[in-house]
């Protein structure tokens, strides 16, 4: 797969498509639509088990309505935490590469598209909290970003190389979600607008991000190749983690017994269907690294393969 210069052109008219500039707020109307799914069900692992499948309406209802809470809430956090912290020095001219003017003027709007996602993430949790009378549960982002921050725990100096990667594999991933949630006609009209709108920045942000990395990688030294194919494939696997925590709390909340709850979870978020969706998620980001040349340091290709990643073992 090979980024032209030609699609990140894209950025050109960002004064006019980026969502921030082009589209009105987006609010509920004031009439039966909030009735209608919250999320889709295919995209909620722990709804379709059969021991919540089981269960009455209302119950998984509200199931329903904390999975988008949490994505929403989740969303609000990751922008401003993990995606704003890098891109801002990349803008700002503190990235420690050599990048163009242009590269980090897009980088600047792609901050102003990123605090909009925020704000409307925030902004779709009060207004679907105030019409369906479904109160969101707390939502603590800090031990994903423990997480994700701690697969450069060992190597304290490069913490910002690190944050950069982040924003690499994140803004890159294949995310079902901002495909299918447009689609789905039976989806909270309010929840289908936003995501649109972020899945069309989104793709701005993936042109551009996958060009910035192939800056990134020809800028390392040796040695620091090394440790980025080394640190890559943790990234990917922490940035794709599910939600378990907010899922257990809401099927809690929802009434079932901390037994039940054990067994959803873990049935439903099983090691095999976990890293499936990792691979195939991933897809695109590892076929970005790939053409980098990532896999063909042999430290690389022993990380991703160590990982399960299949790209990595058809090397
Ligand atoms: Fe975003
Ligand atoms: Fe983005």
């Amino acid at each position: 797969m090979t980024y032209t210069m030609a699609e990140l052109k894209v950025f050109e008219n960002w004064y006019d498509k980026a969502g921030v500039r082009a589209t009105p707020r987006r609010l509920t109307p004031q009439d039966r639509d909030v009735l209608k799914h919250f999320f889709p069900k295919h995209l909620i692992p722990h709804l379709n088990h059969p021991l919540v499948a089981a269960q009455e309406a209302p119950l998984r209802r509200y199931v329903e309505a904390q999975h988008l809470y949490q994505w929403l809430n989740f969303t609000a956090e990751f922008e401003v935490s993990v995606v704003l912290r890098a891109t801002q020095r990349i803008a700002d001219n503190k990235s420690g590469l050599e990048l163009s003017r242009r590269l980090r003027m897009d980088a600047f709007k792609i901050c102003v598209d990123e605090n909009y996602h925020a704000l409307y993430s925030m902004d779709a949790v009060d207004q679907l909290e105030h019409r369906s009378g479904i109160k969101s549960l707390d939502y603590e982002f800090q031990p994903f970003l423990a997480r994700l921050d701690g697969v450069a725990d060992a190597h304290p100096d490069h913490r910002r190389l690190v944050q950069l990667l982040q924003v690499v594999v994140f803004e890159t991933l294949i995310t079902a979600l901002l495909n299918d949630v447009p689609k789905d006609t039976g989806v909270i009209t309010l929840v289908r607008d936003i995501v649109k709108d972020h899945a069309i920045d989104e793709g701005r942000h993936h042109a551009y991000f996958a060009e910035f990395f192939k800056h990134l990688w020809g800028q390392l030294s040796t040695s620091e190749r090394r440790l980025v194919a080394r640190l890559l494939p943790g990234i990917v696997v922490e940035s794709l983690q599910p939600a378990t925590r907010s899922a257990r709390a809401a099927l809690r909340h929802a009434g079932l017994s901390d037994d039940t709850v054990t067994t959803v979870i873990n049935e439903s978020y099983d090691r095999v269907s976990v890293l499936n969706g990792i691979v195939h998620a991933s897809a695109r980001t590892v076929a970005l690294f790939e053409e980098c040349g990532v896999l063909d340091i042999p430290d690389g290709l022993d990380a991703f393969a160590r990982a399960g990643f299949p790209q990595a073992s058809a090397h």
